[in-house]
């Protein structure tokens, strides 16, 4: 409709709009397809797929495996995720589960010492924090399902980065800086990192020639370049050099699995998120199913009203989290009492608009502290097909267990923290847990990742998803709460501050220096417990307007970019 002329016209429409800083902002729209993730180089290579005629799926698996070059923190081969695919052909939407499992000698006490105490870091560092890799499963099992274009092609361009390498920009060198005391812990990270023991500098070319080589093997020999062969033999390897648990077995049996998402409707968006094993799409479905029936005529987007509001929902919905959801191959989780509208008209009645409830008092828990680390990365991507992709994944907190396997170059994921390693004890992230997400050999961990997906009368309308742990899913909440009932526009909702409640521990987090003091006093004066945090989650947004138009938005708190034509 806007190839007039039978030319083939990228059309720009560029919208003014006030941001939510009070400064100007553009909203470009593109009519064919539109990519947002991490990293502008990531971008800019599915763009590329996209415009040689591939679709949203290529483009998530040549993106899937830049990132893992260019955004090594969280973007990985050695981690696990989830995403949310929507096929214009057939107009389904599915949920693809590629989340790391524990390895076959994984056992319930595992990061206990003798005494019963968690050992410190046992589960966040080294080779047993790692669970298997799924990555490499999902991203081919997405291609096998719905790829147009060679899966030997699209894993081209991130080989030649890891080969060549690339400029460090200053975002990456800061990143690999500030870690670098953990980072230098073990050889085979410090030799890719911090070679000659020299912190990168912006403007370095950061070479990759292990990592190189292994998405080489992969790209010729598909899964066996990754579960069997030279590299798993490699991961075995690392894994005796350093007493770790994952072996040939563990990678040769690892299958990523197509399930059911978790759907729902709030106000006119029919909205589909991850089920479990990731908790997201329940609790985004209570807590806006909770906010619903609220008037919000007397509500702005940063009133202590909507805020006190959004947070008790949230209590609410965590606190479900712990004691019912686990991996569903071994755990029954009641997903449809809890997004039933009898629970949830039951729960409701528990807030008071002018009073914080107590989370205690609505289950018992033992507040933790609630640490800084997490790193998890998202991207969405909307093709001229009209198929979607919403695709989050993680090596769980930033450069995950901080162990590259030797002569393999890739970072193994820390994501057997997300096990609940003790009941009571809280994970890096505050989150307690009970026996439906202890260890157990072969399992999935319970996750907070929710790639989304939302039509509009029956159209795609919305895909987005964020990184930051636990606040992922109020992150998200708050989104298609800014989009559907404050009309804000996806270059706004990035530009929001955030705040986060979890139930446990009993703090309502605010984004520091988002919020002022009148808001601040106002939301002391209704009981709750104030905590300003600065790091925060990475909203990477795309929403499609009636006419197919795509508009999209890269959070600014970290160095991602939106691209499209
Ligand atoms: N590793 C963070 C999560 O899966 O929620």
């Amino acid at each position: 409709m806007y190839n007039r002329f039978g030319l083939s016209i990228i059309l720009l429409i560029f919208i003014l709009s006030l941001g939510s800083c009070g400064s100007l902002t553009v909203e470009t729209f593109y009519e064919n397809g539109a990519v947002v993730t991490s990293s502008p180089t990531a971008s800019e290579i599915g763009l590329e797929i996209l415009k040689q005629g591939g679709n949203a799926f290529d483009a998530a698996v040549a993106i899937g495996f830049a990132l893992a070059v260019t955004h090594p923190e969280a973007g990985n081969i050695g981690g696990g995720g989830f995403a949310l695919t929507y096929n214009a052909v057939t107009d389904e939407i599915h949920a693809l589960d590629f989340r790391e499992k524990a390895p076959g000698g994984a056992t319930v006490d595992m990061f206990l010492d003798s005494n019963g105490f968690v050992a410190e870091n046992s589960s966040l560092l080294g080779s047993r924090s790692a669970g298997v890799p799924g990555t490499v499963a999902g991203l081919f099992s997405l291609w096998e399902k719905y790829g147009s274009l060679g899966w030997y092609q699209l894993l081209q361009p991130a080989y030649k980065l890891a080969d060549t390498g690339f400029i460090l920009d200053q975002y990456l060198a800061n990143s690999i800086t500030s870690f670098g005391n953990e980072l230098k812990q073990f050889p085979e990270t410090k030799s890719i990192f911090f070679p000659e023991n020299i912190a990168p500098k912006p403007g370095d070319r950061f070479t990759q020639k292990n990592l190189a080589a292994t998405i080489q093997r992969i790209a010729l020999d598909s899964l066996n370049g990754f579960y069997s062969g030279k590299t798993a033999d490699l991961i075995v390897e690392t894994m005796t050099k350093y007493d770790g648990l994952i072996s040939h077995d563990d990678l040769n049996s690892y299958k990523p699995v197509w399930r059911r998402p978790v759907n729902f409707q709030f106000d006119s968006l029919d909205i589909y998120s991850m089920p479990p094993p990731s908790s997201g799409g329940v609790l985004l479905g209570m807590i806006l199913k909770l906010l619903e029936p609220v008037d919000f005529s007397i509500f702005a987007p940063k009133s202590p009203e909507y805020i006190h509001h959004f947070a008790e929902a949230c209590r609410l919905a965590y606190s479900e989290r712990a004691t019912h959801l686990g991996d569903p191959e071994f755990v029954d989780n009641p997903l449809d009492v809890m997004l039933s509208d009898d629970f949830l008209d039951a729960r409701r009645e528990l807030i008071d608009e002018n009073q914080a409830g107590i989370s205690h008092e609505i289950e018992s828990g033992i507040p933790q502290n609630f640490l800084e680390s997490e790193s998890t990365t998202h991207f969405s991507i909307a093709d001229k097909f009209g198929n979607l992709v919403s695709l989050t994944y993680t090596l769980n907190t930033e450069y995950g267990s901080k162990l590259v396997v030797g002569g393999a170059g890739f970072l193994l994921n820390n994501e057997m923290d997300d096990f609940s390693i003790k009941p009571g004890v809280a994970n890096v992230y505050g989150l307690v847990g009970g026996r439906a997400n202890e260890i157990v050999s072969g399992k999935r961990m319970l996750s907070s990742m929710s790639p989304t997906i939302a039509l509009k009368n029956g159209k795609p309308a919305l895909v987005l998803g964020s990184p930051g742990g636990s606040k992922i899913i109020t992150t998200v909440a708050q989104a298609i709460v800014n989009i559907s009932r404050f009309g804000l526009s996806p270059e706004q909702i990035v530009n929001m501050p955030r705040f986060h409640h979890q139930w446990l521990p009993d703090s309502l987090y605010l984004e520091e220096g988002g919020f002022d003091i009148n808001i601040k006093q106002a939301l002391i004066a209704k009981g709750h417990n104030i905590h300003e945090r600065s790091r925060y989650s990475e909203l990477m947004i795309i929403t499609i307007n009636e006419d197919g138009m795509k508009t999209g938005a890269a959070d600014p708190r970290c160095n991602g970019s939106v691209s499209g034509y």
